[in-house]
């Protein structure tokens, strides 16, 4: 078991519907430990330069006018297995799809307003944590 780092996203909906508290608790209850947070509203910049790899994608405009819609929280967390660990939590992209007890099947209402977000990889976690933490945090 490898333990990794990995960064998570609290979307404007999920801010909005004040249940950071419930989404944290499901972190730890996982064994994720949070070794960095910060409540941000994101600049069209700061949105655009995170989702740059989806900037041809016909969703583009609308995923980050929803990022900038309100604030969000990031961390980074830490545990075994951490990045998939994560993405177990959080479920499916679509919350229809999603399966139940997940994130985003209880706090989601569609694939726009979709409540978390989480690196998909090792490699995308390090580059992620850094665009948001700099060197305030290292990955693993
Ligand atoms: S892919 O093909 O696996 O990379 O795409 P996916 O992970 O499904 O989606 C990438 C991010 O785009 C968001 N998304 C959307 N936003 C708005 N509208 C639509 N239709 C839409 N489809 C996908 C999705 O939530 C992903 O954001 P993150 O923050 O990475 O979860």
């Amino acid at each position: 078991m490898a333990v990794e780092r990995t960064l998570s996203i609290i979307k404007p909906d999920a801010v909005a519907k004040n249940v950071i508290g419930q989404i944290y608790s499901r972190f730890e209850n996982a064994g994720l430990k949070i070794v960095a947070a910060k409540m941000k509203q994101l600049s069209r910049e700061d949105a655009e330069g995170f989702y740059a790899v989806h900037k041809e994608r016909p969703f583009f405009k609308d995923l980050v006018d929803f990022m900038v819609s309100g604030p969000v929280i990031i961390q980074a967390l830490e545990g075994e297995n951490a990045v998939i660990a994560h993405r177990d939590l959080m479920g499916a992209t679509d919350p229809k799809k999603a399966e139940k007890g997940t994130i985003r099947a209880d706090f989601a209402d569609s694939i726009d307003a979709n409540a978390v977000h989480g690196s998909d990889s090792v490699e995308n976690a390090a580059i992620e944590i850094a665009y948001f933490f700099g060197t305030e945090v290292y990955s693993r």
